[in-house]
């Protein structure tokens, strides 16, 4: 009988071992809605092939690009279904989720990339990452694209001379703040749209990074672009809590690491298309690129400033604080 048990243990053994070498691979769909020429369109591609390299067989990337699979509003929610596993959506479009990363949005308070670098990496920036928790999502990193310009029908100097004026926004109730400022109508829409909105006239701007404008066409159909650099346009790679913690023990680690180096290729991608793709806009004459004299500046501060005092409370002094801590 002994032997029996013994034959029968190892055969189960040997049908186990090889249902595992058979078993199909760990899919990971990754939803984005910009274009494969972006800093996130880049990073994605980058970590299929790290993940696919180093997990042969084991685990399988698909990219969606360009809002084919889902656009930027329901992939939180199609997220918690199990319907995709990763994303990055700009930090702007969390509010339903968290109110903490809204202080990405305030108007003119970080002065440049390094600033919000800086501010990432410390510790109310780490602490954010966790502020989705509750909700069954899991920050995994930040992804930069970079600062965010204006653009318009219309020249835009001063903040007088965007009144009146309708500019589509991402989902986020600063945004909108931020324009109600200027005494012109923000309009939530979600990026899949915008081109259409912009070429048939419906909406007369909107603000985005030089490369969402550039490769999305936004310049062709936008006669001006201000250079203001007033806010920043960067993302949250988010996967659920229920696929992360799911994952074998041994796989976790490699997705991680891989990641972690996809956000730094994407990141290098997005320091530079900053400013290739900012030129290649000029280049186009398609649209005229107008810089700001430091007066004309400080009218958009001060126009836009009072902003932050009204999302003071939701997002937290200290971490507004500590955000503007990292400009030094
Ligand atoms: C937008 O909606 O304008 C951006 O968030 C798009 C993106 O993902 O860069």
């Amino acid at each position: 009988l002994n032997k029996l048990v013994t034959k029968l243990t190892s055969l189960a053994a040997v049908t186990l071992f090889s249902l595992n070498l058979s078993a199909a691979p760990i899919e990971i769909k990754f939803s984005h809605v910009v274009a494969d020429n972006t800093p996130k369109g880049q990073m994605a591609k980058k970590f299929k092939e790290l993940v696919e390299s180093r997990l042969p067989g084991k685990v399988e990337v698909k990219v969606f690009p360009n809002s084919q699979l889902f656009g930027d509003n329901k992939v939180l929610e199609a997220m918690l279904l199990g319907d995709v596993q990763l994303a990055a959506p700009s930090l702007s479009k969390f509010q339903k989720y968290t109110k903490s990363l809204q202080v990405f949005d305030l108007p003119f308070l970080f002065a440049d990339m390094d600033a919000v670098e800086r501010f990432q990496n410390g510790p109310e920036g780490q602490k954010l990452l966790t502020s989705l928790e509750k909700k069954g999502l899991v920050g995994l990193g930040y992804l930069h694209n970079g600062m965010k310009q204006l653009s318009s029908s219309q020249p835009l100097k001063v903040p007088a001379d965007a009144s009146g004026l309708k500019f589509r926004i991402m989902t986020s109730d600063v945004l909108a703040a931020q324009f109600e400022a200027l005494d012109a109508n923000p309009v939530k829409k979600p990026f899949s749209e915008v081109f259409t909105l912009l070429q048939t006239k419906a909406i007369d701007g909107q603000e985005n990074t030089w490369s969402n404008i550039y490769s999305k066409k936004f310049f062709e159909v936008q006669e001006y672009i201000t250079e203001s650099n007033h806010g920043v346009l960067d993302y949250l790679v988010v996967t659920s809590k229920e696929f992360w913690m799911t994952l074998p023990d041994d796989i976790r680690p490699i997705i991680k690491e891989s990641l972690a180096e996809a956000i730094t290729f994407g990141n290098k991608i997005a320091s530079d298309k900053a400013m290739s793709d900012k030129q290649a806009i000029i280049d186009s004459r398609r649209s005229k690129v107008l810089t700001l004299t430091d007066a004309e500046r400080q009218q958009w501060v001060k126009a836009m400033k009072p902003v932050w005092a009204k999302f003071e409370d939701e997002i937290g002094k200290a971490t507004i604080e500590a955000a503007e801590q990292s400009n030094k």
